[in-house]
This record gives structure tokens, sequence and C-alpha cells, in this order.
């Protein structure tokens, strides 16, 4: 099974991101956009793996979330891997509690490693991000990068991680096989008393690339 670890989005920042891209759709075909429904933070990619591991990945992964308090973030501008001018994946950044989000996607990573399950790539370079689209062949996206780089969408809180089975097609399909809470309460704000916007480099400059 394919399988990926992540974070849902709650309808309301779905809906505010919705309708600043749905509108971009129709003029960028070229694009393979993703759909509401599919949206999502990824914390962990772990690939194909094997179902007689997942009962193990279950345990790990309902322990890597309980370590980590509840998160407040929110959708935050736009950026393009590798970079705006010949891009690959167009995404919106993610801010507020960014530090506790890599920590936790460490976590999960380093839980499914022991379950047996390591992720695509050792889980290095976590990048935060939610993809908006990918492109057929290296495309030229600053104008979507600068039309959307002041987008800023209410922050929310994170409660819980998702273990998603991801059934390739033409349009992916995601079910969600596990759920687990994370730690009750707040992070902890970092010394200086930055708010929830205010957790490190912002990731959605136009003409932004890795964040
Ligand atoms: P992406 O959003 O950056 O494309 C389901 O496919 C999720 O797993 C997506 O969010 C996708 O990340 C991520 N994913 C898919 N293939 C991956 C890979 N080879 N390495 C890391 N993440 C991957």
């Amino acid at each position: 099974m394919r399988l990926f670890v992540a974070i849902g989005l709650p309808h309301q920042a779905a809906s505010e991101l919705d309708e600043v891209v749905a509108p971009l759709r129709p003029a960028w075909p070229e694009l393979r956009w993703t759909g509401r429904d599919a949206w999502h933070l990824t914390l962990a990619f772990l690939g194909e793996v094997d179902e007689a591991v997942i009962a193990r990945l279950a345990v790990r992964l309902e322990r890597a979330a309980g370590r980590h308090p509840f998160l407040s973030l929110s959708l935050s501008g736009a950026g393009a891997f590798p970079g705006a001018s010949r891009a690959r994946v167009l995404w919106t950044g993610i801010q507020g509690d960014r530090h506790e989000l890599s920590h936790l996607a460490a976590s999960a990573g380093a839980g499914a490693r022991r379950a047996g399950a390591p992720p695509a790539g050792g889980g290095r370079g976590y990048q935060p991000h939610l993809t908006l689209a990918r492109c057929r062949a290296p495309a030229n996206v600053h104008l979507l990068v600068g039309t959307l780089g002041s987008f800023a969408g209410t922050p929310w809180v994170a409660t819980e991680v998702h273990l998603i089975h991801s059934r390739l097609g033409a349009h992916p399909r995601y079910e969600v096989i596990g759920t687990w809470p994370l730690r009750a309460g707040p992070a902890p704000r970092p010394a200086g008393g930055r708010g929830a916007t205010g957790g490190g480099a912002s990731p959605g400059q136009p003409g932004g690339s890795v964040p």
C-alpha cells in the first residue's frame, strides 16, 4: 500500500484557499491541479508499505503524535519546487507553529522507520507546504506565485495526524486508515513571545522557491 502521514485541512481553511485557487485553474490547464478534497499537509511520505507492517506503524504513529502539542497553523503565500522559473510543484506555504510541525514530521518519520516503513528519501529536508498543482513539464509559474503571494488564510488548530492510503490514478484517491491525537494543549511559545504567525522564515514570497 502506498502510504503517507499527514495533517488534514479544516473546511474553512480549504474554502478560503479554494476561493483564490479556483479562478486560476482555467487559465493554467497545463498544470495538474489538486482538488480541495485531496488537500493535506504531508508530514512523511512512506511509499509502498507491506500491509503486515501497518499494526506496528499504528503503534509508533500513536506514540509520536502523543508527544507533540496541538499546532496553530495557517496557509500563506505561494512558491514552487524547485523554483518558480522551472516549476514542478506549485504550493502554498504554512505559517504558525512551523518549528513544532517540523519536529512532528521528524517524529512521524522516525516512528515509521522503527516500524519498518522508512520514509522515502530518508525523510530529510522536510519543507512544510500544501501542493496546489503539479507541472507535467517544468513551467514558469512566476505569475501564479505572484498572484497567490498575498494569500493569508485564517489560522486553525491541528489536533490529530492521519495515516493515509493513496491510490494513484488520473485523480489520486486518498483514504484515511488511521487517526491519532496530538497532545492536548498549545505549542510552547518561543522566548520573546512571537505569536502563531511568527514561526520562522516565510515561504510565501512572490518569486520564492524552496522555503
Ligand atoms: P507533495 O504534496 O509534495 O507532492 C501523497 O502523494 C503525498 O505524499 C503528497 O502530499 C506528496 O507530496 C507526498 N509524496 C508523494 N511522493 C513523494 C515522494 N517521492 N517523496 C516525498 N513526498 C512524496
